[in-house]
């Protein structure tokens, strides 16, 4: 099969792309889901994958019976298939699975780095982070210095590569690692990794990529971009239910001590004593692993790496620009950081509409459109107030006070559209449709609302109950009626 053809096969096979909701004028329709940067949905040949593997099930660790013999084998497959997609030579590298996202891994390799090399004190992590990859390093190193971002206002974004230079430079060789986003989760700006891991090898820093927001979007070399550690979300990749997942240099694990222990990662225990194993990827991998979530992200990748990276971003690069132009043409919009011709992004566009708070565009497009987006701050605040900042002060809020109020919460934050492979001409258009929509009847949605908790809204009159849309119970009942 082409590569064309199998993208176009991959596009039309994900769980939940067209599952119905009831909308404000009494309809039920298929959802817009843009909200892909906060989980993708499922693509169904590799969920079809890890059922099949259900009916061999059994754990790791063992050759004597076939199915643990057969675990085993499409547990070391998945690890070859991260490396494959991640252009990682496994000569190089090793991949393990952590916990069931990203920030596992960033907790592991922030413990096990900081211990390592005591005397380099210092980490750099940019100012775009997701919290995930900034707290885990605050908490384990000595110094934190944030690296600022390009351009001001709501174009801020994409790393200041000469402010990174400077701080190379003034801090040198008590850098211990430098800790960036392959993409940011807010604007999609993408940082250049090759020149980064060149600055922090010409002074013998490792580099720690955050690909959350990257894997699913654009082709990664880990080879070429000469990268240390790398480490993404299975979730933001198709594979819902899977684990996080580390690519790292074997030289750099195998000159730290494993951060968690247990089952699976000694080779001997003595009341006295226990040998942790050198064999790699166990040493990393204590306890029973998520065998079924590691096959499934694994025939993903695969799928994809046959697919091309390549010819994934090209279809998002059109999308994107057509969905910035779109938002940004609508008269009261606001669309965050920089323009997509300055600096690279990848299909996540964060936009406001005027006399609206972030919550009650994401619950208006819900509730009158079908369209599924997030809000708020996205677990990156400091960015987010950074690019919100005039805004802000136009409203006499100042976005740095800490503990802000519900009412400042209600206004510090934006709506995201997101995009995954999913995502059609189509959807966008409906989006574009749909914020002009509300911007045109401001007064009206307005009074339609009331507001909930810290930075929610709910609709005075259209409020199904979540159990009225999915319900386990409900489903149980219904298998236990039917095995009555
Ligand atoms: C850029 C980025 N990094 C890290 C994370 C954390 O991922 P997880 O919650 O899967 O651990 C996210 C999640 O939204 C993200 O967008």
């Amino acid at each position: 099969m082409s590569n064309t053809a199998l993208l176009a096969k991959l596009q039309a096979s994900f769980i939940g792309c067209k599952t119905e909701y009831p909308t404000v004028d009494g309809k039920r329709g298929p959802r817009v889901y843009l909200d892909s940067a906060a989980s993708t949905l499922m693509m169904a040949p590799a969920y079809e994958v890890g059922h099949e593997f259900l009916t061999h099930y059994a754990s790791t660790h063992s050759e004597l019976h076939y199915a643990a013999r057969g675990a085993g084998h499409a547990f070391d497959w998945a690890h070859e298939q991260v490396l494959k997609f991640v252009d990682a030579n496994p000569e190089q590298y090793c991949s393990f699975f952590a916990g069931s996202g990203a920030t596992a891994g960033f907790n592991r390799m922030a413990a096990s780095l900081s211990c390592a090399r005591p005397e380099r004190s210092i980490v750099l992590i940019s100012e775009m982070e997701h919290h995930s990859n900034d707290l885990p390093h605050r908490h384990h190193n000595a110094q934190v210095v944030h690296v600022p971002c390009m351009g001001e206002f709501e174009r801020y974004g994409g790393l200041d590569m000469d402010k990174l230079r400077a701080i190379f430079a003034e801090h040198g060789d008590k850098i211990n690692y430098i800790a960036v986003t392959g993409a940011s989760n807010v604007t999609g700006a993408i940082t250049p990794l090759g020149e980064v891991a060149e600055l922090a090898h010409a002074v013998g820093a490792y580099l720690i990529v955050d690909a959350s927001q990257m894997i699913a979007h654009a082709p990664v070399s880990m080879d070429q971009a000469d990268i240390d550690i790398l480490v993404f979300s299975g979730h933001k990749i198709y594979a819902p239910g899977s684990p996080g997942a580390v690519i790292a240099k074997k030289d750099v694990l195998n000159a730290i001590k494993p951060a968690e222990l247990g089952g699976g990662m000694v080779d001997d225990v003595y009341l006295e004593e226990y040998m942790p194993t050198a064999t790699l990827p166990d040493r990393e991998e204590a306890g029973t692993p998520n065998i079924v979530g590691g096959i499934m992200l694994g025939a993903v990748l695969d799928l994809l790496h046959r697919a091309g990276m390549d010819k994934v971003r090209e279809k998002e690069i059109g999308q994107i620009d057509f969905a910035w132009n779109g938002l940004k043409s609508i008269e009261g919009v606001s669309v965050y950081g920089p323009e997509p011709a300055d600096v690279p992004r990848t299909g996540t566009i964060a936009f406001n509409i005027k006399g609206f708070d972030h919550g009650l565009t994401a619950a208006a497009l819900n509730d009158y459109h079908n369209i599924q987006v997030r809000n708020g701050c996205f677990c990156a605040h400091p960015y987010v107030r950074e690019l919100l900042k005039r805004q802000l002060w136009e409203m006499d809020i100042d976005p740095d006070a800490p503990n802000a109020e519900a009412d400042v919460e209600r206004k510090r934050g934006m709506a995201r559209a997101s995009l995954g492979l999913y995502t059609t001409q189509s959807d966008l258009e409906k989006l574009i449709e749909a914020v002009r929509d509300l911007a045109g009847r401001r007064d009206e949605i307005l009074s339609l609302y009331e507001p909930i908790g810290s930075n929610g809204y709910r609709h005075k009159h259209f409020r199904p109950a979540a159990t009225d849309l999915f319900d386990p119970e409900r489903l149980l009942g219904q298998y236990l009626a039917s095995s009555a």
